[in-house]
């Protein structure tokens, strides 16, 4: 297991949807916790955390809740993102939600530049998994982030998760371990951090 000298990375978790027992949040909880294990701090930004207003660039000011996802992405080492698959790509929320990455435009490290990016995309059955990967990617490429080299397609339709939440699935379960150790593994090697695995 990987084990920070300095600090520990960041990895924020950025997904799911508003409905309760949500199976894109449940995914991501999981990959975050993966990413937990090899010496990450986390911070999980789902459901009513991305209820926001519609992103607006004139506006001069943000809602709280824009407030808090916008420093998270500018303070964080490291993405998950988790999208159902909403009519062939990923959901309005997820992408309003990336669309505030914008105000990072005029950061020193702008946008998603310089970290790793796991995306996850959740679907009933398999065929939309595919067209919200890559658009997930997509996203990630136009906003200067890393996707990392492996996605993760999960068929929402199959039993994924116990009571506790942890991953019972034989297929989805070692995935969302090497995505997480991709993220947290780029975080430990970006220049700019002074950090070094112990
Ligand atoms: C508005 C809407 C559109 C959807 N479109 C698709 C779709 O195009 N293809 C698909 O496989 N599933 C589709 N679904 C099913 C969702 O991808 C699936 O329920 C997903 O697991 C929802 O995520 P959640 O469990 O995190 O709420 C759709 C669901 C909704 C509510």
């Amino acid at each position: 297991m990987a084990r920070f000298k300095a600090h520990a990375p960041l990895i924020i978790g950025i997904g799911g949807t508003t409905r309760i027992g949500s199976s894109s949040e449940k995914v991501l909880r999981a990959a975050l916790a993966e990413a937990e294990k090899l010496g990450a701090r986390t911070l999980l930004l789902a459901g009513p955390d991305l209820v926001l207003p519609l992103y607006a660039p004139e506006e001069p000011t943000r809602d709280l809740k824009a407030q808090r996802l916008i420093t998270a992405i500018r303070e964080c080492d490291g993405v998950i993102i988790a999208s159902p698959g909403y009519h062939g790509s990923i959901s309005g929320m997820v992408k309003n939600a990336l669309d505030y990455v914008e105000d990072l435009r005029k950061d020193e490290r702008p946008y998603l530049d310089g970290r790793a990016v796991g995306c996850i995309a959740c679907a009933y059955g398999w065929q939309a998994t595919g067209s919200v990967l890559a658009a997930l990617r997509s996203i990630v490429h136009a906003l200067r982030g890393w996707p990392t080299p492996l996605g993760i397609a999960a068929n929402s339709l199959d039993e994924l998760f116990d009571e506790q939440g942890a991953c019972t699935d034989k297929v989805l379960a070692p995935q969302l371990r090497i995505l997480a150790e991709q993220v947290v593994s780029f975080a430990a090697k970006a220049p700019a951090e002074a950090r070094a695995f112990a």
